[in-house]
């Protein structure tokens, strides 16, 4: 699968929220990882519809929308309408995911599932064929900048290998504590969609992008 960089627009500098993301739109990132937290599902709050709204018109690249709340599938065509591209949400964060997951796609938006570090592989495995993407969370969901948990590199090539049994191309994503230092070591564990939030929007955005897609070259 083809490699792609999604800036989480946590890190980033809301005071200038529209710069930010024309620059690393412009450095090459395919993605724009956006983090709506709910204050329930995570300890923390973050941002909504509003914001998503606000972007929309800043880029054509694709809105990478993780949902951190509980419910989400009550908000669903409200992301639609606010611009969302694809809608993840979590599968301990849902009570009728395989409905929800349908309901994402039948709304025109790629649907994808993703799990906390404690919360084993084999749960999302029924989803598998449902989703476009499976984000494997590297940190406990709810803040950007900590430590990527070693753990997690297992889980990824679990997931990918059962992706491959099954004769399944789905994207692997990977989010929380990723840098320049650690990015090799979960694209060879298998993941191909690189989530980075502070090692991206701390100091020269574009830079940072751009050192990232070298890295990511095959
Ligand atoms: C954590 C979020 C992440 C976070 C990543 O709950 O889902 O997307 O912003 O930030 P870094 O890359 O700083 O760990
Ligand atoms: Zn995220």
């Amino acid at each position: 699968m083809k490699r792609i960089l999604a800036p989480s627009i946590l890190a980033a500098n809301f005071a200038a929220l529209g710069q930010d993301i024309k620059a690393v739109d412009e450095a090459g990132a395919e993605y724009i990882h956006v983090d709506v937290m709910d204050g329930l599902f995570v300890p923390s709050i973050s941002f909504g519809m509003p914001v998503l709204e606000s972007i929309r018109p800043l880029t054509k690249r694709f809105l990478d929308v993780h949902l951190m709340i509980v419910k989400p599938e009550r908000y669903l065509k409200e992301f639609k309408a606010a611009g969302a591209d694809g809608l993840t949400i979590h599968v301990e964060a849902c009570d009728c995911v395989e409905e929800t997951l349908k309901e994402i796609r039948a709304l025109g938006m790629k649907p994808g599932i993703t799990l906390n570090p404690d919360t084993p592989a084999e749960t999302i495995f029924p989803y598998l064929e449902l989703v476009d993407l499976i984000l494997v969370m590297t940190v406990q969901p709810g803040f950007g900048a900590q430590k990527y948990i070693d753990s997690c590199t297992a889980k990824i090539t679990a997931i990918a290998e059962e992706c491959k049994k099954r004769g399944l191309e789905r994207h692997i994503e990977v989010d929380g504590g990723i840098s320049l230092n650690n990015v090799e070591i979960v694209l060879e564990a298998g993941a191909n969609v690189i989530v980075s939030g502070s090692a991206v929007f701390k100091n020269d955005p574009a830079g940072n992008v751009k050192k990232y897609l070298a890295k990511m070259e095959v």
